[in-house]
């Protein structure tokens, strides 16, 4: 089997700086050897590079809104290429900003596609109710066709973003592992009706079952393509450490491998985001440590098993 891996070293869709540096320390993990150990074939694209627009704004109440628009279209453009000549593409970030691109690059190929955002952020802001102004709170309100009016001024004000046609439905996304929702996000998730797993239902029902159901919602035949968008921070910060925004009370290491195990098992995974690992805002081992997380899930979403 074949698969793609491309870097998305993105930062400017949150303030700190390092994130840019999590395709290196992933890859550091032995990645690429590993996942050939696992049987594939793999074509390395390397790490994208992106420009940074000089005179871009605080727009609309986005930081950084052509640098961010300008860098969405291409990802979108390269992760529609490594899915037509892969079939499989693995994305490392980066912030999770870069996941409107992969899943605008994945629906032009797989239109049928469904998204899985492991997370303990919903990443759901529309410009108007972001708290922070940070992009890498906002991707989902960009991709979903419910909110195309939401975020139209934004969209129409620089022409960095013209290439962007929302392609997702609320019903084709579950949540597992939120833990912070900003007040914006909760009404529109109930009002979209968007069905999610917070750390209280994993804590009620655990997380095969949560899973299970998520899995039912998206995907009831297990035919549609897997696009599963994992924020490191979806794990608790004794092991996700080395994150920009950390949030008590996330899942275990086994509970976020669990899932990737679980994604594997279906065969319908397509494409895989990875993001939020910020190696400069520890020490060196508690960049490591959370790098590691994130190299052994991406291996169990690739199929890895323990026996
Ligand atoms: N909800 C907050 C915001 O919109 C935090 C978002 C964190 N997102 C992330 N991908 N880590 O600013
Ligand atoms: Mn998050
Ligand atoms: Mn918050
Ligand atoms: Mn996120």
């Amino acid at each position: 089997d074949n698969i793609g891996i491309v870097g998305l070293p993105l930062n400017k869709g949150q303030p700190r700086e390092g994130v840019n540096a999590g395709p290196s320390i992933i890859r550091g993990q032995g990645l690429i050897n590993s996942v050939e150990a696992l049987g594939y074939h793999v074509k390395d694209y390397g790490d994208m590079k992106f420009s940074s627009l000089e005179f871009d704004t605080i727009g609309s109440g986005v930081k950084n809104p052509r640098t961010i628009g300008k860098a969405m279209g291409e990802i979108s453009t390269m992760v529609r290429g490594v899915v037509e000549g892969d079939g499989v593409c693995v994305a490392l970030g980066g912030d999770h900003s870069i996941a409107l691109g992969t899943i605008h690059g994945h629906m032009q190929v797989n239109n049928n596609a469904c998204v899985l955002w492991i997370d303990a952020h919903a990443d759901l802001n529309t410009p108007k109710t972001s708290p922070s102004g940070n992009f890498h709170g906002m991707p989902l309100s960009f991709i979903l066709r419910e909110l195309e009016g939401d975020v139209k001024q934004l969209k129409d004000a620089y022409e960095e973003w013209a290439w962007l046609k929302p392609c997702l439905s609320a019903k084709d996304i579950a949540y597992i592992g939120l833990r912070d929702v900003d007040a914006g996000e909760q009404y529109l998730m109930k009002k979209l009706g968007i069905k999610y797993f917070c750390m209280y239902e994993i804590d009620k029902y655990g997380i095969s079952y949560c899973l299970n159901q998520a899995l039912k919602a998206v995907n009831p035949q297990m035919d549609r393509p897997i696009h599963l968008s994992y924020d490191i921070d979806s794990l608790d910060p004794v092991y996700a450490v080395s994150t920009g925004t950390p949030v008590m009370g996330g899942l275990t290491f086994r509970e976020g491998c669990f899932i990737a195990e679980e994604i594997a098992a279906t065969n319908m995974l397509s494409v895989l985001d990875m993001v939020e690992v910020n190696p400069e805002l520890t020490d060196i081992a508690g960049g490591e440590l959370t790098a590691n997380c994130a190299s052994k899930i991406i291996l169990s979403c690739l199929g890895s098993r323990i026996v």
